[in-house]
């Protein structure tokens, strides 16, 4: 096995070989979405221009191919994060698709009026709303662990949290904002000493940290390709077995059913009963091929290699005056939010964005969170396996630019 080294890693990757602006493009988003391998690209691509059928319906060679395929990649997926069986992997349009769909099944099957839902100040608004949804359905309600200055869960404080009407708890494994990793293996723990079950947002998670759901013995994990190096508009949910065969169906249609009449429509087993329609069978084998580089590379290497790039990061981002970072508790991945004195996050990324840098502002879909920190918005600078160290100081040298620009420091 080849050592993980950066430059090959970056010419793996298209996208980072252009230009914007006349500057070499210094990508900081990968939080929002990462960029794709080559290897991912040409998957997608020759199931799109050559090897396209429909699955799990005709017999003939091409769909027998895309079937293969979409089947083959569910195994990856299940190696990928540990699960006991196949079948408890079901395909989504990404982590949202994935949280909604739980939301409204777990809901109908087991929340009722007065019941509780228990969530982190820390979750993305996708890991929020859902559950505002069922609340507002079911006559349900909503409460809320906090997280200290430091971005720290108050993983303490649980145990206040769970009554004998709470049905779940969501939590996500790393925050995209903070960028800080939850401790979700106790959390799970303490969540089940009260006989509550979990469902562990990873969308961030899976591409920093471990993501082996039976070891954090979580009872659903969600989880995007997009963030993961692979295509937009596939997903995954992962479910213990004993959770979704109890769940109805979340949408009806074509390839979830076993019998259909008139008067009685009988549903198809796991997974399929969650998977009402065409699938994206591309998206699904391009996901794969995302899974394949990443275990190509090792866990391990971009682990250490991200690693070094946070603690750089810590270190360089002091260095601007007036800037102050969020999520500062351990363990940390490679996301950095932060503010900066007299400056406006908008302005501060259009400054960057001419210098080649990527960034992403705002509210993070974390409304939340600014609350929480009172900000109307951040900068956020995300950081994947194929960043450098230069591309940091790259951005700290942008950065103290935009301070001079803008506030006068
Ligand atoms: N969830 C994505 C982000 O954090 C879009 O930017």
């Amino acid at each position: 096995m080849k050592p993980f080294d950066i430059t090959t890693v970056r010419n793996d990757f298209p996208a980072l070989q252009q230009q914007v602006h006349g500057k070499p493009l210094i990508y900081l988003d990968s939080a929002a979405t990462a960029q794709k391998p080559q290897c991912v690209v040409e998957a997608i691509d020759e199931m799109n221009a050559k090897l396209n059928a429909n699955i799990h319906r005709a017999v003939h060679y091409l769909a027998i191919q895309c079937t293969e395929r979409y089947e083959q990649a569910r195994e990856t997926v299940r190696r990928f994060i540990n699960a006991q069986k196949t079948q408890e992997i079901v395909f989504t349009a990404g982590t949202t698709a994935a949280i909604n769909l739980v939301a409204f099944s777990f809901g109908e099957r087991f929340v009722r009026r007065g019941d509780e839902i228990v969530l982190t100040e820390a979750e993305h608004h996708s890991n929020i709303v859902p559950w505002q949804l069922l609340c507002e359905r079911k006559g349900a309600v909503l409460k809320v662990v906090p997280v200290d200055d430091t971005g720290r869960l108050q993983t303490e404080r649980l145990p206040e949290f769970f009554t004998d009407k709470t049905r779940i708890l969501c939590v996500t494994q790393v925050s995209n904002v903070l960028g800080v990793v939850n401790p979700v293996k106790e959390i799970i723990r303490l969540a089940h000493a009260h006989h509550v079950p979990v469902l562990v947002d990873g969308a961030q998670g899976i591409v920093h940290e471990s993501a082996d759901v039976q070891d954090m013995d979580c009872d659903f994990y969600v989880f995007s390709g997009h963030k993961l190096y692979g295509p937009t508009g596939i997903g995954v949910l992962y479910g213990k077995e004993e959770w979704l065969e109890q769940l109805p169906p979340y949408q009806g249609g074509g390839d979830m059913i076993a019998s259909v009449s008139f008067d009685k429509t009988t549903y198809a087993g796991l997974p399929l009963k969650f998977e009402a329609g065409t699938a994206n069978y591309i998206g699904a084998h391009g996901l794969a091929a995302a899974i394949n580089y990443i275990q190509k590379q090792t866990r391990a290497a971009i682990h250490a290699h991200e690693q070094q790039l946070t603690a750089y990061a810590a270190r360089q981002l002091s260095t601007v005056k007036g800037l102050r970072t969020y999520g500062t508790a351990t363990p940390k991945t490679s996301v950095w939010s932060f503010s900066m004195e007299g400056v406006h996050p908008s302005d501060a990324a259009a400054i960057l964005d001419k210098l080649g840098i990527a960034v992403r502002t705002g509210r993070l879909c974390a409304d939340t969170l600014m609350q929480r920190f009172q900000l109307q918005g951040m900068i956020r600078a995300s950081l994947a396996l194929y960043n450098t160290k230069e591309e940091i100081d790259a951005l700290v040298n942008g950065l103290q630019q935009v301070q001079k620009m803008l506030s006068g420091h």
